[in-house]
């Protein structure tokens, strides 16, 4: 390898040769992955030592493809800084300063042929380096894959805080990926930022955190990284994650088979259900209401339904974690079935009769509550008379029938009222005897000028 640069010494005498076997490198990734149709951005830094730096203005960087030996045959310079001369690629930019040995670099639309490895130089008008560690670019069709990272998903106590993490490379950091999350839990909180990788290289990071529930036991929670590209459609990939929650027995309940009322000698059987991770090692124990001992174990129980049968039924489901009690549920004999009957004529007639009672105390209740009157015999000063009760014709007039409908203003209502009755108690109202007056019934006034 050191006869190498001696050989370019020899045609290019402005070319820096170290006799050292050691060469001086420059800090790039060894390898990046590029998306065609998109670009890509290789951090870059070099080494000053070999190289003086004083004159700020003329520092130029050059980028060759295939062998840092750009006179081999074979080898093109893709891009040099000096001449300002772009060839293999549409267009290739230098971000960094060189004057301070930065030499990030973005190739632009980048394409399968594109795929090599490539070697920084340096030029100054009396200087000249090309750095001997390359990058190797290689172009690809597809993203890369994503990178999960997550606490132990598969045993996860409910309750408990996950941390999951997806991230996508972003080799074209001015068009990241953008990165969406699906089926995720209700309590999930995501933030997502474009992160540096120790190489320098970037991706975009989420990070999603939520408190496990039982409901999202076997939930497949998928990351979901788009990349916009120039040259054909977007492309995205996905990857998807399958949680497990342990938790104990929850929505413990009992389903009667055949129904929850039987006749004496059919055999009924009570299953217990339940959801529960583990529920490989579940225990079932079986009660009735007013037993203080358990009836049975296991997940059924089955039995031949006798005069003794009936009465509410409930059940433990239990696994390593916890254990629930299920609602009781009431087994009834059929025999019983006419006296429940009965009840139910029975709580009926005392719901038609409680409907009467309360029908009557309602118009007890309107013939106590009072309306407002516009005395119109007396012109121009308005005059609220306040009575209790009014009859149209000796007719009750129910409330319902004077209150005003919402939307039509100024109904007039006319009726024949009678103040001779002892619970007028107006002293305004000059009224002699069974004189019949014209009244106008208004409901509550509403504003007229709407300015
Ligand atoms: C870059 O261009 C300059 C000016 O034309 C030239 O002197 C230099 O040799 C070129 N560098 C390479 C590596 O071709
Ligand atoms: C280099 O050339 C491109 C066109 O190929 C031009 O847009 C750009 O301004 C030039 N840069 C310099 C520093 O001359
Ligand atoms: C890659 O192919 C395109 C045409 O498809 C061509 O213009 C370009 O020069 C090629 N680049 C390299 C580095 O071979
Ligand atoms: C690059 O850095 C030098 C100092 O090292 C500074 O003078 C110059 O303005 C910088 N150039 C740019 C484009 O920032
Ligand atoms: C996953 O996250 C842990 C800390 O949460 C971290 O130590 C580890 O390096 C990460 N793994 C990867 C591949 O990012
Ligand atoms: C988890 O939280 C819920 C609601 O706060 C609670 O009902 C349940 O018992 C908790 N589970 C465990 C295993 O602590
Ligand atoms: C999840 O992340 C939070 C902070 O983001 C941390 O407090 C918690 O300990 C992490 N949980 C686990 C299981 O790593
Ligand atoms: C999640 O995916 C697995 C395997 O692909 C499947 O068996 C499971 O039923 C899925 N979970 C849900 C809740 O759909
Ligand atoms: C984009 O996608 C559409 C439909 O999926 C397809 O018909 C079309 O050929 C694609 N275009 C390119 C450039 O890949
Ligand atoms: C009820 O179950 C018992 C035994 O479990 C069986 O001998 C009997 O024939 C069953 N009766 C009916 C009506 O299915
Ligand atoms: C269920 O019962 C069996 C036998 O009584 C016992 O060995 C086992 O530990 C129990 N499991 C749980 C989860 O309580």
């Amino acid at each position: 390898m050191s006869v190498f640069p001696f050989m370019v010494f020899l045609f290019f005498p402005n070319e820096l040769v170290l006799v050292s076997s050691e060469f001086v490198h420059s800090e790039l990734p060894s390898r990046i992955t590029a998306l065609s149709g998109s670009c890509v951005q290789i951090p870059c830094r070099f080494d000053g030592s070999v190289i003086s730096l004083t004159n700020t203005e003329s520092v130029f960087g050059v980028w060759i493809m295939k062998d840092h030996a750009f006179a081999n045959p074979g080898v093109l310079v893709v891009f040099n800084g000096t001449a300002n001369i772009t060839k293999g690629f549409s267009h290739i930019e230098i971000l960094g300063n060189l004057s301070q040995r930065e030499c990030t670099t973005v190739f632009y639309d980048v394409m399968n042929n594109h795929s090599d490895k490539y070697y920084f130089r340096v030029e100054t008008p009396d200087q000249r380096y090309t750095y001997q560690n390359p990058i190797y670019i290689s172009v690809s069709d597809s993203p890369q894959p994503l990178v999960l990272n997550h606490t132990n998903l598969n045993d996860v106590m409910e309750n408990t805080t996950v941390n999951l993490s997806c991230s996508a490379e972003a080799p074209c950091p001015k068009q990241p990926p953008t990165i969406s999350w699906s089926n995720i839990p209700e309590s999930a909180h995501i933030t997502t930022q474009l992160q540096e990788k120790p190489d320098k290289t970037q991706s975009v990071f989420s990070h999603m955190t939520f408190k496990a529930s039982y409901m999202d036991h076997r939930r497949n929670i998928s990351c979901t990284a788009t990349y916009p590209r120039k040259t054909s459609n977007d492309s995205t990939v996905e990857t998807t994650v399958m949680l497990r929650v342990l938790f104990p027995p929850k929505e413990t309940r009992i389903t009667i088979d055949p129904s929850a009322s039987v006749s004496v000698g059919t055999n009924v059987t009570l299953t217990c259900k339940s959801k529960a991770n583990p529920s490989n090692d579940m225990n079932y124990t079986w009660y009735k209401r007013g037993q203080e001992n358990q009836l049975d174990f296991g997940e059924q129980l089955t039995f031949t339904v006798n005069r003794l049968s009936g009465g509410w039924y409930f059940c433990k489901a239990k696994n390593e974690h916890d254990f629930q009690i299920s609602e009781e549920i009431q087994l009834i004999l059929a025999e019983s079935l006419s006296l429940i009957i009965g009840c139910v004529v029975g709580v009926s007639a005392f719901l038609l009769i409680f409907l009467l009672i309360t029908l009557f105390l309602r118009v007890q209740r309107l013939k106590a509550s009072t309306i407002k009157e516009t005395d119109v015999s007396d012109q121009g000063q308005e005059k609220q008379v306040q009575i209790s009760s009014i009859y149209t014709n000796g007719a009750f007039v129910s409330g319902e029938e004077l209150e005003m409908p919402k939307d039509e203003n100024d109904v007039v209502h006319y009726g024949e009222i009678d103040f001779s009755t002892p619970q007028t108690k107006s002293s305004t109202v000059k009224s002699s005897g069974q004189e019949t007056i014209y009244a106008e019934v208004r409901g509550p006034e509403k504003e007229m000028n709407q300015d």
